[in-house]
């Protein structure tokens, strides 16, 4: 079983990236394999079409997701809200029904109001959404004050641990022959009948 870690900071190794190290760490010594993509300034540069393309074939190939953000004006980064707006609208069947958790860091805040714009992705598109013991967040400016930032730390382990479980009882449920739900055809109305 694998986890794709999604780091949607403009900084390659930052906090972002040190709160999803910390929980692929704990999936890692729970048997699951991880990778760690990085989206950054592909996003906004032309690169986009070719990220979401290469984003879409992990996605196949995962069992669960974490997306991670820094906070940016009390928002997820724009850089992973265009990754997240383009990866759904082109992966979102094979998205649906895998296991996923938001995480942000920030010096201080706007941690849930990010998390719950990045939930949004998720439970539109029948996603489990793993939580924690706290809100999924970590604080620092710097990868060594998110280290120092322990019940940050620990959520982020507890989160880790959490996504395994998970992901093992659904495994089971399968091999003990619990079918997947089928897609429901969706009913729009746009508030007229
Ligand atoms: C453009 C920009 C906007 C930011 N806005 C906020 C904010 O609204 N609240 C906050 O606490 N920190 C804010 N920060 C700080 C970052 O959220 C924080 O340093 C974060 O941990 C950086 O993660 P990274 O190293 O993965 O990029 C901002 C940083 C930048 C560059």
């Amino acid at each position: 079983m694998k986890v794709l870690l999604i780091n949607g900071s403009r900084r390659e190794n930052g906090c972002t990236y040190t709160a999803l190290d910390i929980i692929a760490k704990t999936l890692n010594e729970n048997g699951i394999d991880t990778e760690i993509l990085f989206v950054g300034a592909k996003a906004v540069t032309g690169d986009i079409d070719a990220l979401v393309k290469q984003a879409h074939e992990l996605v196949k190939q995962c069992d669960g997701i974490v997306v991670g953000s820094p906070v940016y004006y009390a928002s997820p980064s724009g850089e992973v809200q265009i990754f997240l707006d383009r990866l759904f609208s082109a992966a979102g069947s094979d998205l649906r029904l895998k296991p996923a958790a938001a995480v942000s860091s920030a010096r201080r805040a706007g941690t849930t109001a990010s998390i719950d714009v990045l939930n949004k992705y998720f439970t539109i598109n029948e996603m489990p959404v793993v939580s924690s013991n706290y809100w999924n967040m970590v604080h620092g400016n710097t990868p060594d004050e998110v280290l120092k930032d322990d019940e940050g730390v620990q959520i982020m382990q507890t989160l880790g641990r959490n996504m395994a479980w998970l992901l093992k009882s659904i495994e089971a449920g399968k091999a003990a022959g619990i079918a997947q739900p089928a897609p429901t055809p969706k009913t729009k109305t746009n508030f007229i009948r």
